[in-house]
């Protein structure tokens, strides 16, 4: 199977209209998938699809949805109607805050975990589903070097990002056997207009060297079938902020996997 006809007809990308989502959307296109883009705003989103389209020919759809509200699911699946979906990327999961724990109000936390915890889990869900039923199919989850561990400033969101990384894990061991890919793209810092936003916010300059969107993406699409974890910048061996190197944590998954099957009587 070509790229397309495994992760066809139709991509969703959570968080499309700038940085690493726009980039995918552009990569996906090249390879002839055509995606259903969410954002917030819709100039960028609309903007993004008429440039899709002169620049490869593919059909793509927009749809401004926040990730964010409790209901998300419900608006996506609307947008989605009855396309078919064999490649769900979560991509939208910065924290836009950059700060202490107990500097802002609890629902700016809640805000976080809703959009990075709870709809990515609704959404996988709902798409992963009719993946494994076709036996074919992936789920990317844009990720960051935060979900290996707390830090100051960090803390609810590593917590979320930590979140993904045990459940992208889970995933890819259960549905693996099913012919449906899941991989973590574990990212450092990327040259998106967040960053650059919340770096002029805290008057930071743009650090040199940095990943570029259109890198991580195409990093991400190529590694998308050696899950779990795939670390930016980093040999699947090599171990970086994680203690473990991607495949440490593959042998580990695999090794977990195997007494848990045992436990709950599927061998
Ligand atoms: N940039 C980095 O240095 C870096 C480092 C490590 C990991 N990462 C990871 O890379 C991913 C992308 O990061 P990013 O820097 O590009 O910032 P981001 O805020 O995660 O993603 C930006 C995209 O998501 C959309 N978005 C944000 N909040 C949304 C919401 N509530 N509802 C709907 N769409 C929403 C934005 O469009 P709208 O504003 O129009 O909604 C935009 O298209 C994240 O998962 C992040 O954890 C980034």
């Amino acid at each position: 199977m070509d790229f397309a006809q495994r992760y066809g007809p139709w991509a969703l990308i959570a968080g499309a209209s700038e940085g690493t989502g726009r980039a995918f959307a552009r990569r996906l296109a090249s390879r002839g998938l055509p995606s259903v883009l969410l954002a917030r705003r819709r100039e960028p989103l609309q903007a993004l699809v008429a440039e899709i389209r002169a620049e490869s020919g593919v059909e793509c759809v927009a749809a401004t949805v926040d990730l964010a509200a409790p209901d998300a699911l419900a608006h996506i699946v609307a947008a989605v109607g009855g396309r078919q979906i064999g490649l769900f990327v979560s991509n939208a999961g910065a924290d836009p805050h950059g700060a202490r724990f107990l500097d802002l109000d609890a629902q700016a936390w809640l805000d976080l975990a809703q959009r990075s915890v709870m709809t990515t889990l609704h959404c996988c869900h709902h798409f992963a589903g009719p993946m494994r039923a076709r036996g074919r199919g992936g789920v990317l989850l844009v990720n960051s070097g935060a979900c290996y561990g707390g830090a100051s400033f960090m803390a609810a969101y590593s917590a979320t990002r930590a979140f993904t990384l045990a459940f992208g894990e889970g995933l890819w061991a259960e549905l693996k056997p099913h012919g449906v890919d899941v991989l973590n793209l574990v990212l450092g810092r990327t040259d998106t207009p967040a960053l650059r936003k919340l770096l002029a916010e805290k008057g930071l300059p743009v650090p040199e060297g940095i990943a570029s969107p259109d890198d991580v993406a195409e990093l991400g699409l190529e590694r998308l079938p050696h899950g779990p974890v795939q670390n930016w910048g980093l040999a699947d061996d090599a171990v970086g902020y994680a203690i473990s190197s991607a495949a440490q944590r593959r042998e580990r998954v695999l090794m977990i996997d195997k007494a848990s099957r045992a436990v709950f009587g599927d061998s």
